[in-house]
């Protein structure tokens, strides 16, 4: 038994997710925390909401609440749904939490007694307009690198690349949309990235069973000489972590806070000392995920993120773990693998939650449940190449694979058990070359869904799983107990029970894609019997004979075309 530690990206705290922020993070952790915990593995699925910085106070700003109130709002919020999508969080956090707070000064303490930290009086835009300082996402303009002209000043959206608000050509006020900026002084801390471009390199250089997807982008920064630039680690913001040097005071730092981006990283580590706290444990429960002297040195961690997350992964954040751990005492764990994704689009352009385009979080769950959600994403993750929703894609994929498939043998054979031989399931007959060559299928198509599956092949584990279902739907087609009833009821029986236990096996093995068709396949079944098919002959005979059961409800219904029309026109728009 490994123990594995997981995060995912932790949202923003501004809005409800989108779709495309769904399946490029959250989705495809909870579907690999739930496979290991399946697995018999120890994990901890660690998520929060990333509460600081500008886009928190601008979303406040917009719902015209104080922030910390519209964060704690937000928070159970953004829980609520995540619960609806079955997002088996051990916690899902806060990154203004008092433990993150802490850390955070404690890691911001340690950098600088590395010699981590420079502090230096830069020139910032201030909005004469507004009256204050323009933090960089409060700044817009067009990318020096490639022309996008809605890049904030902290990053390009489209081409990913880390900015300062200075570089854009033609900036502009986010909140006031005023050209009347002005470059003023101001003292800053920084996290001298560019110190620890050797161990990056070696580090990175090392994980050479990476996706390319985080390789070449963590490869890109570190090699384009600007990528690794010294970073601005604070900010003239009220709202965020107070800059302070462990829990003493910082010195000219009076009234600062820490860079959202510095703090939000910390928090997948405080994520862990708050769900300690709220389970009543101590800090050794949560350090011995963390900490390399107190027991993490056997974790396993793994990282979950959308393409532009990467570079403050790769590069930031492990600056902060490597810098910190220089000084004596210090033993923090670093990540062992990140799974990056591409972006998912939306019916010919982009999710955007700016301009509120797509199908948000609430809105999918308010139409479906969250099994079908949760098939299409990730038997579509952007994982190779982008990937795109259309409600056509949607509609087929939906009623091929679950209800065709999946909902229709299981439907199919319990109906036709309970009309030849009742809700039990039957005694009699034998085995022949039909059933020998169908687990001999199984077990190699189990295997190979296993070997995906930990190696967090997302689209290549659906496939599997559903030529795994398949493969029960034409071992009916050819075995036709319907028609074998009527001249030899016994082998009838015999198909009948086999095909009974493929829907135990079916639920066990779709439960982390399907947790509520899985949980709904294992109650119709009357079985708490869970357990993994490893031993594939065994596992087709877990429900004996006289093993009763109920014809479940159908789980999955179809999308009709009428639907799909209308909900094709009622997400055509935009959503504030
Ligand atoms: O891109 C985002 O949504 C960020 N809030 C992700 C932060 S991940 C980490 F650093 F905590
Ligand atoms: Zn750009």
């Amino acid at each position: 038994m490994a123990r594995i530690l997981i995060t995912s990206a932790i949202p923003y705290i501004n809005g409800i997710k989108h779709l495309g922020n769904l399946v490029g993070s959250q989705l495809p952790a909870d579907l690999y925390a739930r496979y290991m915990r399946q697995r018999g593995h120890e994990v901890l699925f660690l998520c929060a909401t990333d509460e600081h910085g500008t886009p928190a106070e601008l979303a406040a700003a917009k719902a015209g609440e104080p922030v910390a109130e519209f964060c704690a709002k937000m928070h159970a919020v953004q829980s609520e749904i995540a619960a609806g999508f079955r997002l088996s969080f051990d916690k899902f956090g806060r990154s203004s939490s008092p433990q993150n707070r802490k850390l955070t000064q404690h890691f911001a303490g340690k950098l600088d007694e590395a010699g981590l930290i420079g502090e230096v009086s830069e020139k910032q835009v201030y909005s004469i307009t507004d009256g204050r300082f323009l933090p960089d996402r409060y700044i817009e303009g067009t990318c020096p690198n490639c022309g996008y002209d809605k890049a904030r000043g902290d990053q390009c959206e489209n081409c990913t690349k880390q900015l300062d608000p200075i570089d854009l050509i033609e900036p502009r006020s986010a909140i006031s949309g005023s050209t009347d900026l002005e470059v003023r002084e101001t003292r800053h801390l920084y996290l001298k990235q560019s110190q620890m471009r050797g161990a990056l390199t070696e580090w990175i250089e090392s994980k050479t069973d990476w996706p390319i997807l985080t390789t070449s982008i963590a490869k890109k920064w570190l090699n384009d000489g600007e990528g690794l630039q010294d970073r601005g680690i604070t900010r003239d913001l009220d709202w965020g972590v107070p800059v302070r040097k462990g829990d003493q005071p910082w010195p000219g730092m009076e009234g600062k806070v820490f860079y959202v981006w510095f703090d939000a990283p910390i928090e997948y580590i405080a994520c862990a000392a708050e769900w300690a706290e709220e389970t009543g444990q101590d800090d050794a429960a949560w350090e011995r995920w963390w900490r390399t002297d107190r027991g993490a040195d056997d974790v396993r961690y793994v990282q979950f993120m959308g393409k532009d997350n990467v570079p403050f992964h790769t590069l930031s954040f492990p600056t902060t773990i490597m810098g910190a751990n220089r000084i004596e005492g210090e033993a923090w764990k670093l990540v062992d693998y990140i799974k990056a994704f591409n972006y998912l689009n939306y019916d010919g352009g982009q999710f955007s939650t700016s301009q509120g385009r797509g199908i948000f979080m609430d809105q999918a769950l308010s139409i479906l449940p969250a099994d079908y959600w949760r098939w299409w994403l990730l038997s579509h993750a952007p994982e190779t190449s982008d990937s795109e929703f259309t409600w056509e894609n949607f509609q087929v994929s939906a009623n091929k694979d679950l209800a065709d498939v999946l909902g229709n043998f299981v439907s199919r054979i319990t109906k036709f058990c309970r009309s030849k031989f009742g809700e039990s399931v039957p005694d009699g007959g034998t085995f022949g070359p039909e059933e020998q060559a169908l687990t001999e299928a199984l077990t190699a198509r189990i295997r190979a869904y296993e070997a995906h599956m930990e190696a967090m092949e997302v689209r290549k584990s659906a496939a599997e799983l559903r030529a795994i279902w398949s493969l029960g739907n034409e071992y009916l087609q050819s075995s036709a107990p319907w028609t074998a009833f009527k001249t030899d009821p016994d082998r009838a029986a015999a198909i009948t029970r086999l095909s009974l236990n493929l829907v135990r096996i079916y639920a066990v093995l779709s439960r982390p894609f399907l947790p509520d068709a899985a949980a709904e396949m294992l109650t119709a079944m009357h079985t708490e019997d869970d357990s993994w098919p490893d031993d594939v002959p065994a596992a087709l005979a877990a429900l004996p004979a006289g093993h009763v059961f109920t014809v479940p409800e159908v789980a999955f219904r179809k999308i009709t075309d009428d639907e799909r029309d209308e909900w094709q026109a009622q997400f055509a728009g935009t959503r504030d």
